[in-house]
């Protein structure tokens, strides 16, 4: 079973540590999964307006509220848009997100990336002169999108904001300019990431992380971690799954965890979680030792975003044309 352990976020609200992650469900599939999820247990979802999945997630809720749950018994996340960065556009992308959803209100609202495309229709925004190059705004900042959450706590649509795939610069930024620590950072975070100064900076900072792509997910074709040998030693001895061995890795260092899963079983499995011995535990951080693997790099996408975010090798071979307005 699930110990169903709830962390606390600096504003003394609850988050569940294990969620359900729903980036590539397809059409037709997010709406069981969440079903199936809640009927399982789970009682924290990661959504976003750019996974364009809400609608599906939303009716999803209608079916386990009220038969099976409470709204307020929910933890529910999503994320507003790089095309909605404009304070002038931060609350109406929110609007859309609720409706999507069918909720008053979210739990927490993330700022998406660090990065702002023009305001427009467009998710992503193409430049005129380069159709494979995403329309970056650089004149809306960090600050100024962060500024605009902020005001949203107002309007009590959110119950606590945060940000995603923020660096410790990005992340000081805001705070120096406004006084405010996000809620939260969700970052890309298994063991070939672990981002252990992240982990510290936003410990003393009591900032929470939420770790995304915990099974490793890659759009790279590289192997899965979930098919580690290490990974399925441990699991074996266990008698559990590679995933609930990595999902509990992610657990043991103290933040929540959102592994993604459209397969009723491995929701299931998933949700069932296990405790590494430090023996365990440190077997599994091994892997990542001289081998640092991010698989969510912008710059790799197609159409690219020609900025330099996390200083990955490929960012620094890409002549990047753009760097982040902080302020
Ligand atoms: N903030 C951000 O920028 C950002 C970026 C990426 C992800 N996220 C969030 O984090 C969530 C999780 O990350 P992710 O989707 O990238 O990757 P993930 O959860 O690490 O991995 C998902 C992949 O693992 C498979 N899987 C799930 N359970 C499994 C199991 N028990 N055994 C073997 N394979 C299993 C899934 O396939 P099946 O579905 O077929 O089971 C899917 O292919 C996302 O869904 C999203 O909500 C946020």
């Amino acid at each position: 079973m699930s110990l169903r352990k709830t962390l606390q976020l600096q504003n003394g609200i609850a988050i569940p540590q294990i969620g359900l992650g729903t980036w590539l469900s397809k059409p037709h599939e997010v709406e069981n999964s969440v079903v199936w999820a809640v009927e399982a247990g789970y009682r924290h979802l990661d959504c976003a307006y750019v996974y364009e999945n809400q609608d599906e997630v939303g009716a999803a809720l209608k079916k386990v509220i009220p038969s099976v749950i409470r709204r307020e018994e929910l933890f529910i996340t999503s994320k507003l848009w790089n095309n909605a960065h404009h304070p002038s556009e931060v609350e109406k992308q929110l609007d859309i997100t609720l409706s999507q959803l069918g909720t008053p209100y979210l739990d927490l609202y993330l700022i998406h990336w660090p990065v702002a495309f023009v305001s427009g229709r467009e998710k992503i925004p193409v430049r005129a002169d380069k159709p494979d190059v995403a329309e970056i705004d650089v004149n809306t900042s960090l600050v100024d999108t962060w500024n605009a959450m902020i005001a949203l706590r107002e309007t009590g649509k959110v119950k606590a904001i945060g940000v995603s795939n923020f660096t410790i610069q990005h992340l000081e930024a805001i705070i120096k300019a406004t006084g405010e620590r996000p809620t939260v950072n969700q970052i890309e975070a298994h063991p070939l990431l672990p981002q252990d100064d992240m982990v510290e900076y936003c410990r003393k900072q009591e900032i929470h992380i939420t770790a995304y792509s915990p099974l490793g997910n890659n759009l790279q074709g590289k192997r899965k971690l979930v098919d580690y040998p290490e990974v399925k030693e441990v699991a074996d001895r266990l008698g559990v799954t590679t995933a609930q061995v990595l999902i509990a890795w992610g657990v043991s260092r103290g933040y929540s965890v959102i592994p993604k899963s459209v397969q009723k079983d491995r929701i299931i499995k998933n949700f069932e979680q296990v405790t590494l011995s430090k023996e365990d535990y440190e077997k599994i951080s091994e892997i990542g030792k001289n081998n640092h693997v991010r698989f969510n790099i912008p710059v790799t996408y197609s159409p690219k975003w020609m900025i330099n975010l996390f200083d990955e090798a490929v960012e620094k071979e890409t002549q990047t044309e753009y760097v982040v307005k902080l302020e």
